[in-house]
């Protein structure tokens, strides 16, 4: 059951945070309702909260692991049907909106990313089950790095192909971004073709991953599906 719990007297870094937060079971969300003082910020609350889970052995993912997860899953999904969509568009002010959205939605997911990356070197996963061979063990691990670089790789190549296009970037239509390069067109070109192939890549990834995710759960009968899903506390 969820429960709402006050959370007071933070004191690492010798930052004092006052904040609530959701004592879900085992895996408290901490940060996602929290008061806000003048010296803290939600980061260094979020951190405090992985240092401190970072030193028992995790048995699933912590609930925001698992959020992070699931959401950038979808939008990720999101963001690769839009691309491929939008492409084939005939030009019009309908196909220049779709870039923006597309656009949009890979700034936040490149930030999102980072944030994520912060959350999984302050937290670590759960082990994989014994039964699973080297080979296996290898290739789970190289798999979410190959993720984590495509999920870094793929929103930089366009934010990059952009500003090599002379398109500037206002995320929602309201934050100019910074043009991370000047104009030129080969070299827009280029990374036009980078964003498309790291896409490809990303997709044939992703049909591994989901493909062993998939097999765990109905060959091996294992945990490795279920301690991701949101409802297991
Ligand atoms: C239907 C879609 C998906 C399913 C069923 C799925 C399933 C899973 C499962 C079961 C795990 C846990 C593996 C373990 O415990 O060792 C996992 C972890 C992971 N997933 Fe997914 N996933 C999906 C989509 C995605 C997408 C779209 C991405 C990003 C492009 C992604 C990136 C990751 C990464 C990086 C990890 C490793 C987390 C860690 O650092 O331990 N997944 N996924």
């Amino acid at each position: 059951m969820v429960s709402f719990q006050p959370d007071c007297c933070h004191l690492w870094n010798k930052a004092l945070a006052i904040g609530l937060y959701i004592n879900a079971g085992e895996n408290p969300i901490v940060g996602l309702i929290t008061f806000f003082t003048d010296e803290s910020s939600f980061l260094p609350i979020v951190v405090m909260n992985e240092f401190a889970h970072s030193t028992t052995a995790a048995t699933h993912y912590s609930a925001t692991a698992k959020w992070l997860h699931w959401v950038m899953a979808v939008l990720i999904f999101g963001a690769l049907a839009m691309g491929f969509y939008m492409q084939g568009l005939p030009f019009s002010p309908g196909k220049l909106q779709w870039y923006s959205w597309h656009k949009w939605l890979g700034v936040s997911l490149f930030f999102l990313v980072l944030l994520r990356l912060l959350w999984r070197f302050t937290h670590r996963p759960p082990a994989l089950p014994g039964h699973m061979s080297g080979l296996e063990r290898l290739a789970a691990h190289l798999g979410h790095i190959a993720l984590y670089g495509l999920m870094l790789a793929i929103p930089l190549s366009g934010w990059l192909m952009s500003s090599a296009k002379g398109i500037p970037t206002v995320w929602f239509g309201v934050l100019p971004l910074p043009d991370l390069l000047s104009k030129n067109k080969e070299v827009g070109d280029a990374l036009q073709t980078l964003h498309v192939v790291l896409n490809l890549t990303l997709l044939g990834v992703l049909l591994g991953h989901v493909g062993a995710a998939l097999k765990h759960h109905f060959i091996n009968k294992d945990e490795v599906l279920i301690r991701i899903l949101p409802r297991r506390s």
